[in-house]
């Protein structure tokens, strides 16, 4: 369907169905064995209720969505997760995902598995105050990490993203149907000790990504983490984890204080904007969106700057009718943590 008919991010999954090989479209739509983290990602929001207040003064509600992360400002509390093989979907790859990024005033996460290098990632900036961030995978070769290190760093990335749950390759079933190989490199090796040697490494922040226990998280706090981004990996990696909503909510219940101590982001399953005020109303800074950028990428730079349009507007009228006029002060209240059903 042509981009203008495409309401809602959902409906991105079913174009890039009909657009992209069936090989290209289950590398991105994949989750790891059964799926069930893939589908409980999507559908654990719907078992959490809202509880909108009404009859409030939403008229001063502020429409720029003003958010910081790690210090740099945007205009939404969302950002693009990093994603691997953009060229999937379109020849300029992650290239569209940087420039859209740019013209919604949102962050880009680059994955290290791109198909263009950092360096053309980092060139595609579209103004010098644009702010990117580099995820990393680890070889067991340290003269290796220091160089990818000193390369992001120099290139201007503002911090690492360091990919904490992928042990081993993920198990996924519907990749090996259709012969899709794994990019995924596995690192046992990577421990809370080589965390804090690979923060010598570096002035920039790393921040741990795939955390999905309060233990964890307390963890991260104590070997100085500056963030922490709760996420199953969209469920590719290990079945049966939860979703980063079910470990926000974890951490809230346990360690409230942790969402001051550091910035928390989260991702997975995130398709509405109600999905982005539930996180948020548990303290998240700032959701991540994988897939919906990934798919909506058939199209080109548009489609990546529609994904930001409609969360954009989808976050502000559910703000709305949520009767909350500042997100900053969106908070528990606004949800029914008791939950409808369980898996
Ligand atoms: C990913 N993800 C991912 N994560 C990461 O740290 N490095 C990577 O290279 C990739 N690659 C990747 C490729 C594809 C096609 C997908 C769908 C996902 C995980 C990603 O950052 C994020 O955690 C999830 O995509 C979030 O879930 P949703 O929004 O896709 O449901």
């Amino acid at each position: 369907p042509p981009l203008e008919q495409i309401v809602g991010l959902s409906d991105f999954d079913w174009s890039a169905r009909r657009k992209m090989s069936p090989q290209n479209y289950t590398y991105y739509r994949n989750g790891a064995a059964g799926e069930w983290s893939y589908r409980n990602d999507i559908e654990v929001f719907q078992r959490f209720r809202l509880r909108p207040r009404v009859l409030v003064d939403i008229t001063k509600i502020d429409s720029s969505l003003p958010t910081t992360i790690l210090g740099h400002n945007f205009s939404a509390p969302f950002f693009i997760a990093p994603c691997a093989r953009g060229g999937y979907a379109h020849p300029d790859a992650e290239i569209n995902s940087v420039k859209g990024a740019a013209c919604g005033d949102i962050l880009y996460m680059a994955s290290l598995f791109s198909t263009k290098t950092t360096e053309e990632i980092y060139a595609a900036k579209a103004n010098s105050s644009q702010v990117l961030l580099q995820q990393v995978y680890l070889t067991v070769n340290i003269s290796e990490t220091q160089e990818l290190f000193q390369k992001i760093e120099k290139l201007g990335f503002k911090a690492i993203v360091l990919t904490v749950d992928s042990a081993a390759d993920g198990n996924r079933h519907r990749a090996k149907r259709y012969g899709v190989g794994s990019a995924d490199s596995s690192y046992s090796y990577l421990t809370w000790d080589f965390y804090r040697q690979l923060s010598n490494m570096t002035s920039l922040p790393i921040i741990p990504k795939g955390n999905q226990t309060v233990e964890d998280a307390r963890l991260a706090i104590q070997n100085d983490a500056k963030a922490i981004y709760l996420s199953n990996h969209g469920g590719r990696q290990l079945d049966t984890t939860p979703s980063s909503l079910e470990v926000a909510l974890e951490i809230y219940e346990e360690e409230p204080d942790l969402f001051k101590q550091v910035e928390v982001y989260a991702d997975g399953g995130i398709r509405y904007g109600a999905d982005a005020l539930k996180l948020l109303a548990l303290d998240v800074r700032a959701v991540g969106l994988g897939r919906p950028f990934m798919l909506s990428n058939v199209y080109g730079e548009e489609g990546v700057k529609k994904v930001i349009d409609l969360m954009k507007r989808e976050i502000l009228i559910d703000a709305a009718n949520l009767g909350v006029a500042d997100l900053k002060t969106i908070g528990p209240r606004y949800v029914n943590w008791k939950s409808v059903n369980q898996w």
